[in-house]
């Protein structure tokens, strides 16, 4: 962020209002000290008291954290909550129902068409749902261990399904619906999941998803790679609709089922299945800088605490507090803060499952009028975007049941920030800047909001039970106002445990660089008053609009085009996105480069990796900068994808091979058109 230096030094605070501290479950800056060094101090008694609030068919021996971090003595393990048994789904459903919230609505749906509400669920209802498609599940086989894919739009059988495998003790894979077949088929394939949910298709904004479509489609590719999906379930999300029109698919018989069908008559109540704290919950797969999409695992006691704990205090969550989380369950924060996090809590949430800017720009503000959301989560991409219509949107909608207001996936800048607090949140709401990742499944450094001062740009302080370290580039720890590696120096609950499948790799992604530490892979300061400002990814992970994209992941989707030689993708600020996708592309001898083959490449990015992953820029590049040992020089690479990149100054070019190719770049620059 170019404005970084003056943010940081910027004297501009944001002090905790009188009312919102009084109620805050953590009222003041010596609460959170206190609470904070004893969950570090003691995360015995800190985690252990408030893991007794759950249930556990079988209670645990020690809380833990039992680790290892370091590699020289032996393999990186984490471990919390050991000898307990436990069920998520069981303490996000039962375990409600029986404290007396049956009836609070879990769930209000709000789906893509105004007034198009799919389905709202009381904790009670939503519990035998649950219950009937465990049932059909273990009925087909589905067992504890096993894996179920998961490709749903936003509709309330997600998180269902989700809390469905719980149940079970199966392992499920939700992928998002923005990503393509290939993408799908690949991660079939990883988890050797059997058994596909979907829908027949989803509306997004005017435009139709062809989820079946497009899960057909993934079928056939994991057929040809050798793994057969026995079972489709289908939700009917179009047919039977004002858009029934719209869903294109075929069927196949013996293996496609309609959900309907599927869950049928069974019974409405199901038996958990009782799993060691540390037996997995769920796999998600995130972008890395090498190789394809890893499968982060998490388990059970220890993901249950802390996405409790960081709903409850980051959220400042009250019972009476109607939630709204723009995330789809396709990503972490779905995951944590749609499903489980709010559950856990008996929050009462709305489940959108359109897009902020249909039918109108303030879709967004509409949906908090309607419900009356005092808790709003969102991504700063979001909040740009939105900011660009101006604040008559937001204004002509009655926003004053909002009193906190959350931001996800990627730094807000300053200037969104305040515009969120001003227009959004009327100058009186407060704003939790969360940081985190899919690996550790919870907030990491955020302010709780009672407590603590904001400052705009700032994720403010480490949660309970986290303890960053900033490092510098030989893995010298820092001390007081300082800049280099953010990393973590022990494991809080909900630290993934593996990547599925390969350990080595995950030891060798987040352990190798600094032996005895976890590396978040993003750059970070602290200031002097111990505030953390993320400075971005410090690998070759892009940031678009919150989506974590691998710049390998669109190199090889872009050489695998028969007319691209090689490739070579980067980062570059986007107003909107926070960071676009610039693509280097070399071509084939004989091949001429045009827009027909530009349009040709960024649709082939879209097919092997989803619409989201669309490249923003292809640059022909006759040639690309490399040393004489063969070695892309990608710093020069991000320089010449920015707007001032005549003035750029490049640095040392000297060790590259061919010098002239930075001049020929700059004269085929998509800039200068
Ligand atoms: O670079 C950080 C950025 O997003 C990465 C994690 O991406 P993902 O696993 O997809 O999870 C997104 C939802 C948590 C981080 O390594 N990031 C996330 N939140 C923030 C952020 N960067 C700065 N500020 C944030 N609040």
């Amino acid at each position: 962020m170019s404005d970084f230096n003056q943010n940081i030094n910027a004297s501009e605070t944001y002090a905790p209002t009188p009312e919102l501290s009084a109620k805050a479950h953590v009222k003041s800056m010596e609460e959170y000290q206190r609470m904070y060094k004893a969950s570090i101090e003691d995360a015995e008694s800190f985690w252990g008291e408030m893991a007794k609030q759950f249930h556990w068919q079988t209670p645990f021996e020690k809380v833990g954290p039992e680790f290892n971090f370091d590699r020289s003595k032996g393999p990186v393990s984490v471990k919390w909550f050991q000898g307990g048994k436990t069920n998520l789904s069981y303490n996000c459903l039962d375990r409600n129902v029986q404290e007396g919230n049956g009836d609070k609505p879990a769930m209000y749906h709000e789906g893509n068409d105004v007034d198009d509400v799919h389905a709202s669920f009381t904790y009670s209802q939503l519990l035998v749902k649950v219950c009937q498609l465990a049932n059909a599940l273990k009925e087909e086989g589905v067992k504890k261990g096993d894996r179920v894919s998961v490709y749903l739009p936003m509709v309330a059988e997600l998180p269902s399904a989700m809390l469905a495998c719980a149940r079970l003790g199966a392992v499920h894979s939700v992928v998002f619906g923005g990503f393509s077949a290939e993408s799908l088929a690949g991660r079939i394939i990883d988890a050797q999941s059997s058994v596909v949910i979907t829908a027949d298709g989803v509306m997004r904004g005017a435009k139709p998803v062809q989820l079946k479509a497009i899960t057909d489609k993934a079928c056939e590719l994991t057929s040809q790679g050798g793994f057969e999906v026995r079972r489709v379930v289908c939700v009917a999300r179009l047919k039977g609709t004002a858009r029934g029109d719209q869903a294109k698919h075929s069927w196949a018989e013996g293996r496609d089922v309609w959900y309907s069908d599927f869950v049928g008559k069974q019974a409405e109540t199901c038996e958990c299945e009782w799993m060691d704290s540390e037996d997995p919950l769920f796999m998600l797969y995130t972008s890395g800088s090498t190789g394809k999409p890893k499968g982060v695992l998490h388990t059970t006691g220890g993901y249950m605490l802390s996405s409790f704990a960081t709903m409850k205090y980051t959220f400042d969550y009250h019972p009476e507090d109607v939630y709204f989380c723009t995330a789809d369950c396709g990503w972490i924060t779905g995951h944590s803060y749609v499903t489980y996090g709010p559950m856990l809590n008996a929050a009462t949430q709305v489940l959108f499952e359109g897009v902020p800017t249909y039918p109108e720009v303030d879709r967004f503000w509409k949906v908090c009028e309607k419900y009356k959301v005092s808790i709003f989560y969102t991504a700063p991409t979001a909040i740009r975007s939105l900011m660009k219509s101006g604040d008559e949107p937001v204004t002509r909608n009655d926003l004053s049941s909002l009193r906190l207001l959350g931001s996800v996936g990627e730094p807000i800048n300053p200037e969104a920030w305040k515009w969120y607090h001003r227009v959004v949140g009327g100058g009186r709401c407060a704003i939790a800047d969360t940081y985190w990742q899919t690996e550790t499944g919870s907030h990491l450094i955020t302010p709780l909001v009672g407590a603590m001062t904001c400052k705009p740009g700032s994720a403010s302080l480490p949660f309970f039970g986290v303890e960053p370290a900033i490092l510098d580039e030989n893995g010298k720890e820092q001390e007081g106002e300082c800049s280099g590696r953010l990393v973590l120096k022990r494991p809080m609950p909900s630290m993934m445990r593996t990547v599925y499948g390969d350990h080595q790799r995950f030891e060798e992604t987040y352990f190798s660089q600094f032996n005895g530490y976890y590396f978040t892979g993003d750059g970070c300061k602290r200031d002097k008053d111990g505030y953390y400002w993320l400075t971005g990814r410090m690998d070759d992970v892009i940031n678009v609009s919150g989506h974590r994209i691998g710049t390998a992941e669109v190199e090889s989707a872009l050489v695998a085009h028969s007319k691209v030689a090689e490739a070579a993708v980067v980062g570059f600020p986007h107003d909107i996105k926070g960071e676009g996708i610039w693509c280097y592309i070399t071509l084939n001898e004989g091949v001429a480069y045009d827009d027909a083959l530009k349009a040709e490449l960024k649709k082939q990015v879209r097919e092997v990796i989803g619409a989201f992953a669309q490249p923003d820029e292809i640059h022909w590049a006759p040639g690309l900068p490399k040393t004489r040992s063969g070695k892309i020089m990608r710093r020069v690479l991000r320089k010449l994808a920015l707007p001032d990149f005549e003035t750029q100054d490049l640095g040392d070019t000297s060790t590259l091979a061919d010098p002239s190719v930075v001049e020929v770049l700059k004269s085929y620059h998509p800039r200068k058109k």
